[in-house]
């Protein structure tokens, strides 16, 4: 009997990625994209300099540069966004780094659609300054979030947490580039969590 060759369809998921700078959970990202089943239709930056931008070039991956102080107020620029965005019609909005914080507008144009990572162990230390807080609260360890993005910061359902000990040499930079380590591994896996709930 001859057996005919069975081929799995799977389709890829669309994403867009926002970044502001370096972009190395981007990077983690797009090396991992294949395992995830996303294809990264767009990265778009609101610094024209953010290295991540020439990561998503070599990638072959189309860039969109929107700044954002060439808007009079958030919601403008967030508008700006939505419109591009929207043309895209991702599955999911994935923010990397990026420093700005998102309007009702644009929270509700992608609800349940935006995921955020953050340098904490959420629900502490939500905001800037993550690891030195952690560190001055003498907390035996530090981490990093992913999360579904809602109205209130860094607050929206946690989707995958990954822990880091804190040693009693560690500053707020070595701290960082532990927790950096992590997120470049858990970001991946919590966007082919989020995909495959669907
Ligand atoms: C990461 O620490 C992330 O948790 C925070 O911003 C930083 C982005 O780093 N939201 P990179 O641009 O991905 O290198």
């Amino acid at each position: 009997m001859k057996l005919s060759k069975i081929t799995v369809n799977k389709s890829l998921s669309n994403i867009v990625v926002l970044i502001s700078g370096s972009g190395s959970n981007l990077q983690s990202i797009i090396d991992n994209a294949n395992d995830i089943g996303i294809n990264i239709e767009c990265v778009i930056s609101n610094k024209v300099d953010a290295f991540g931008l020439n990561r998503a070039k070599k990638a072959g991956i189309a860039t969109q540069f929107i700044d954002h102080t060439q808007f009079k107020t958030r919601e403008d620029f967030d508008q700006k966004l939505i419109q591009h965005i929207n043309t895209i019609n991702p599955e999911l909005v994935i923010l990397a780094g990026f420093m700005r914080i998102l309007s009702t507008d644009f929270i509700n144009a992608f609800a349940g659609k935006i995921l955020n990572i953050h340098p904490a162990l959420l629900p502490k230390y939500k905001g800037l300054n993550t690891h030195q807080r952690a560190i001055d609260a003498g907390e035996k360890f530090a981490g990093a979030t992913v999360h579904f993005v809602t109205n209130e910061l860094d607050s929206g359902e946690i989707i995958l947490q990954q822990s880091v000990p804190i040693q009693s040499i560690d500053t707020a930079e070595s701290l960082a580039k532990k927790v950096l380590a992590q997120e470049h591994l858990l970001y991946p896996k919590a966007i082919k969590k989020v995909l495959g709930l669907r």
